[in-house]
């Protein structure tokens, strides 16, 4: 039986919290939750109580004794992103293995600190990258491993992220690059992730330009909103700035954050246009990877519509891969997180006819993802991995040095070496690339008329 404490009891934590409370009976049991926020821990305590089970609550200082009090052998850290270093390093150290929610860390220095304590203990580190588990994402990995396109060149990505789903990383702590890395980190770690999957390689320069134009106070402005206030609760400008998030009307969130603001202090409705978001909103990035694959990525947080555009471009022809995301929503608003729609494949041979793939059904949270990730996390038995899906800490760490380099490139106008950012860290374990470079039969020409 594996004894599971889980750190951060927010709205993402609610998936593991239910995986391991009663998910996988016989297997896996919740035997404590942690949090800064007692409120936040309260209501974890009452779902669960609802269902017949009483789980512990503590604070973060009794979390060494609580893993020795309730033999617990795994800790899941599902906590604000600046915090995961510190619960992923005291869980090892006191002989727990560990899952912890993407990014891994924000930043070099507790990146490297997290890489010590694993060689130090030799414990495991999962990181759970939910988007490699979405069906279409693995197909994409499916086609590009059997060699469709012959040995990848080079991808053109870009992420576009809308008014509403976007505008929330702008109300909410992640608001703030020393609590989540700003998107780069936070929110890009996932597509960094499954580039250096899909590819099985990883960066080694970066250099990025980035910008914050449009969640700003100019832009409350343009819309004539002269009265804001610094969060939408209370806001003398709600009846009109169509960024109003009304956490009252929805119960959940009302719940989960709103009546828990006496414990912290903490607003998840902060004004997007505040003048103390230091996040950007705009970001574009040339990559290199080892091996020679380059990247141009693009990250928009306020486009008029949510969702992807991939293209790998190889020696034998051209994939490419989209999704469009619902009208989008906010986290713990009621609606399916990361739903993906208008999923497109097509495969565009060179000197050869263009065709469409039938893309894999990808329904549930984050493209089908979480089920799954669930699954291969809790399961006894997870099944065979031959597409490499479980990341570790090499992974977790592979996927966020992207982010990082690029945001010191954007404050200081430079290329960055990604080798030069940790020491000592080992390639991910990637399935094994076809014969890429295997010699290209020509198509017959047609002989003159
Ligand atoms: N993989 C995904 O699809 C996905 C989606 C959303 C969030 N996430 C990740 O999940 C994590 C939680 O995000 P969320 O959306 O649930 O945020 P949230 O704000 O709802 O929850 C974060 C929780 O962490 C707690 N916390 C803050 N500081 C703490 C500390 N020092 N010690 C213990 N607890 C602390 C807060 O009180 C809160 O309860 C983040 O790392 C985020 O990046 C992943």
């Amino acid at each position: 039986m594996q004894r599971v404490i889980q750190v951060g009891t927010g709205g993402r934590g609610e998936v593991y919290r239910d995986s391991a409370a009663y998910g996988f009976p016989g297997v896996v049991e919740l035997v404590g939750l942690c949090d800064t926020n007692a409120g936040r821990i309260g209501q974890y305590q009452q779902v669960l109580r609802e269902k017949g089970l009483e789980v512990p609550g503590f604070a973060p200082d009794r979390f060494e004794a609580m893993i020795r009090e309730q033999k617990a052998n795994w800790v899941v850290v599902t906590s604000r992103d600046n915090t995961h270093d510190d619960y992923v390093i005291r869980a090892l150290n006191a002989g727990c293995d560990v899952i912890c929610e993407k990014p891994m860390t924000t930043d070099t220095v507790k990146c490297q600190a997290i890489l010590a304590a694993v060689k130090k203990t030799g414990r495991q580190v999962r990181v759970t990258f939910n988007m490699r588990y979405s069906p279409v994402r693995m197909q994409v990995k499916e086609l590009l491993q059997s060699g469709v396109i012959g040995k990848i060149l080079s991808v053109e990505f870009r992420w576009m992220l809308n008014t509403s789903h976007g505008a929330d990383y702008f109300r909410r702590w992640h608001r703030n690059k020393v609590n989540s890395g700003g998107l780069m980190v936070h929110k890009a770690t996932h597509h960094f992730d499954c580039v250096n999957w899909w590819i099985n390689s990883v960066p080694s320069t970066v250099y990025a330009t980035g910008t914050r134009q449009f969640y700003t106070p100019q832009q409350a402005e343009r819309y004539g909103l002269t009265r804001r206030g610094s969060r939408c609760h209370g806001c003398p400008e709600s009846a009109r700035c169509p960024f109003y998030l009304d956490m009252a009307a929805y119960g959940h969130m009302k719940k989960m954050y709103l009546d828990q603001e006496s414990h912290d202090g903490y607003f998840r409705d902060q004004c997007v246009f505040s003048p103390e978001i230091d996040i950007e909103d705009t970001m574009n990035l040339a990559v290199e990877y080892r091996g020679g694959v380059r990247m141009s990525y693009s990250l928009n947080a306020f486009a008029a519509w949510e969702g992807y555009e991939i293209a790998f471009n190889g020696t034998k022809g051209r994939l490419e891969h989209g999704a469009r995301e619902g009208a989008g929503s906010v986290f713990g608003d009621g609606s399916t997180p990361g739903e993906v729609k208008g999923l497109s494949v097509r495969v565009w041979p060179l000197f050869g006819k263009p065709y469409a793939v039938v893309p894999a059904d990808s329904t549930g949270g984050h493209g089908g993802g979480d089920e799954r990730l669930m699954a291969d996390l809790f399961r006894p038995d997870p099944p065979p991995d031959p597409l490499g899906l479980r990341a570790d800490y090499r992974a977790g760490s592979w996927s966020i040095l992207t982010g990082i380099a690029a945001n010191i490139s954007m404050r200081e106008r430079r290329v960055v070496e990604v080798d030069s950012l940790v020491s000592g860290l080992a390639l991910p374990d990637y399935p094994p690339a076809p014969a890429w470079d295997e010699p290209i039969p020509l198509p017959e020409k047609k002989p003159a008329s």
